[in-house]
């Protein structure tokens, strides 16, 4: 699919906010893919539908995760998680999209996994780093994520992890899993 398309069907699904920020993490995804020798055309698909489903309602999400073999216990924690396999199932479903790459790109970019791909991994920063993202910690992330991707990722979920325990929320245990991961597994050259 072309680009222009893509941002047409996203426009539609997203507030004029999320469209910018939509728009920066396509930038970001695509300066990551050059940096770090990942397909650009993969990332910039992947970036641009990777929020489709964030402003669907709570009940089609929930109903969405049960019907289609997504982990149950995604519902016992944070709604802010679940547009990402929600959206993995309707970029498929109503975008055509059917790049499993591309598609596991989107379902992981808010809970990460262990052994996330290259194309995971740079979604999931770019997201987390781009222009639009004002926030404590995000420019030693933006610094990192030019030199080492792996560093990044670990720093951001680091950040992420701390937020959550200081505002006493819960932690995908996911995310715990991956940043573990991460620190057995990274590349350090
Ligand atoms: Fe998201
Ligand atoms: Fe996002």
């Amino acid at each position: 699919m072309e680009s222009e398309k893509a941002l047409e069907l996203v426009k539609k699904q997203l507030t004029d906010h999320r469209y910018q920020h939509t728009l920066g993490v396509m930038e970001t995804a695509i300066s990551l893919a050059k940096l770090y020798d990942a397909d650009e055309k993969k990332a910039e698909l992947a970036a641009i539908f990777h929020d489709y489903a964030k402003f669907r309602p709570k009940e089609e999400m929930k109903e969405i995760i049960l019907s289609q073999g997504f982990p149950r216990d995604l519902l016992d924690y944070n709604a802010e998680l679940w547009h990402a396999p929600v959206g993995s199932y309707l970029v498929e479903k109503e975008a055509g999209v059917t790049d499993p790459e591309i598609l596991a790109a989107i379902r992981f970019h808010t809970s990460g996994r262990p052994g996330m791909t290259l194309l995971e991994k740079i979604i999931y920063l770019a997201d987390y780093i781009e222009p639009g993202r004002h926030f404590p910690g995000v420019d030693e992330v933006r610094e990192l994520a030019r030199k080492n991707l792996d560093l990044a990722l670990i720093k951001s979920i680091q950040n992420t992890i701390i937020f959550l325990l200081k505002k006493n929320q819960t932690v995908y245990p996911d995310t715990f899993y991956t940043y573990n991961d991460l620190l057995k597994n990274r590349r350090i050259d």
